[in-house]
């Protein structure tokens, strides 16, 4: 899976981007502010619908630009393509792949996997556990196809069971629908979870012995309620403090991956450089899990990677990214920071973002 076209209009400060990157390693430098991470924004929006920088995309569009076009083209027989495009007057967007105008979100992901690493990653341990369960689910849902509908059909009962909370006074056979759906999806969501957690837990423990050698971390997948109940037991048990409350507390929307060491919480330990190596682990493992399972490689977006690692970390890092024989797209503002990491006969790209004109800059190939 690698990304041989890219094509972008009207994002951020980028003037139209022509870029055909190496299947391997491509690296991106340039000065602070010269548009790096905006490149690498433009592949997320392009394969994932958002923006990891904004929750609101308009912010993507270049100033004074009507609209955004991304395109990308994924190598293989056949070749597919993927297309955004976001209007500045229009809050969806229209995506297209393999031509097709009516494509939907959830193929675009599943079409490009992607994972990122970014400053902003070690949040991971230390934010809310919405980060942790998307990662969780972004491992389940590329290897289970029936996860999605899974997810779905939970979410809906869920927002009818917190609507009829809210309500005052509650129709128990109404309730008893909704909290049955819930209950059944909610189920069988935990048995994917669990079943994907317990065969990537070891290609975790892997990846962080190159990185980190740690003693007593450990992870643990939760799955948002009593470990001895039923969900449709909590449920039932919990209409009361749920209703004082306003909202379902327990459940598959609670799920969380826990990760400690010699049981305190990971982040009160460790530093700002081993979480973020810890987080590195987490995310190389998903996509070397990916591509043991489902046989299909991930890209990665990299967003200044020198950043709070050492020189042997970094390199140690990269290592464990060139083995993994994957599309990778990493920024730096000194390209030599990374010069000496690859094996020379990997293929890699070197790009130069520059500023050229009021604000707006070009990316270029470097030698
Ligand atoms: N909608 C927009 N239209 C035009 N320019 C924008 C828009 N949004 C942001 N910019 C500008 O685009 C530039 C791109 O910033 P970006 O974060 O991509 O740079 P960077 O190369 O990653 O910098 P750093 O090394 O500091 O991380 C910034 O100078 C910013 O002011
Ligand atoms: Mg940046």
């Amino acid at each position: 899976m690698s990304l041989t076209l890219l094509n972008f209009q009207g994002l951020r400060n980028l003037l139209s981007v022509e870029m055909t990157p190496s299947s391997r390693i491509n690296v991106i430098s340039g000065a602070n502010g010269s548009g790096k991470t905006s490149l690498l924004e433009g592949i997320h929006i392009l394969g994932m619908g958002r923006s990891f920088r904004t929750r609101q995309l308009k912010h993507a569009i270049q100033a004074d630009e009507p609209q955004m076009t991304l395109y990308g083209r994924l190598a293989g027989e056949p070749e597919v393509t993927l297309g955004v495009r976001r209007l500045r007057a229009q809050r969806e967007l229209e995506l297209r792949l393999r031509g097709d105008k009516n494509a939907r979100l959830a193929e675009l992901v599943e079409a490009m996997p992607l994972q990122l690493i970014n400053p902003d990653a070690f949040r991971l341990l230390e934010g809310s556990p919405a980060g942790r369960r998307e990662f969780l689910d972004w491992g389940v849902f590329h290897v289970k196809h029936d996860f999605l509908g899974m997810w779905k059909r939970t979410r809906r009962a869920l927002k009818h069971r917190n609507a009829l909370l809210r309500r005052g006074r509650i129709q128990p056979q109404e309730m008893a629908v909704w909290e049955h759906e819930l209950a059944m999806w909610g189920e069988q969501m935990d048995v994917l979870r669990s079943a994907w957690f317990s065969d990537f837990l070891p290609v975790f423990e892997e990846t962080l012995k190159v990185l980190l050698p740690l003693s007593g971390l450990s992870l643990h997948y939760a799955r948002g309620w009593d470990k001895e109940r039923s969900l449709a037991a909590v449920l039932h048990d919990s209409r009361a403090t749920d209703q004082q409350m306003g909202f379902t507390q327990q459940g598959p929307q609670r799920a969380d991956l826990r990760i400690r060491i010699n049981k305190q919480p990971a982040v009160e330990v460790l530093s700002r450089g081993q979480q973020k190596l810890v987080v590195s682990a987490l995310k190389l493992a998903q996509g070397r899990f990916l591509e043991r399972t489902a046989q299909r490689h991930c890209i990665y977006l990299i967003d200044d990677l020198p950043a709070e690692l050492d020189a042997q970390n970094r390199h140690q890092f990269c290592q464990l990214l060139e083995d993994m024989q994957c599309q990778a797209f990493i920024t730096s503002v000194e390209p030599s920071a990374l010069k000496n990491a690859w094996h020379t006969d990997t293929p890699v790209n070197m790009f130069h973002v520059k500023h050229i004109k009021e604000g707006l800059s070009n990316l270029e190939r470097a030698s």
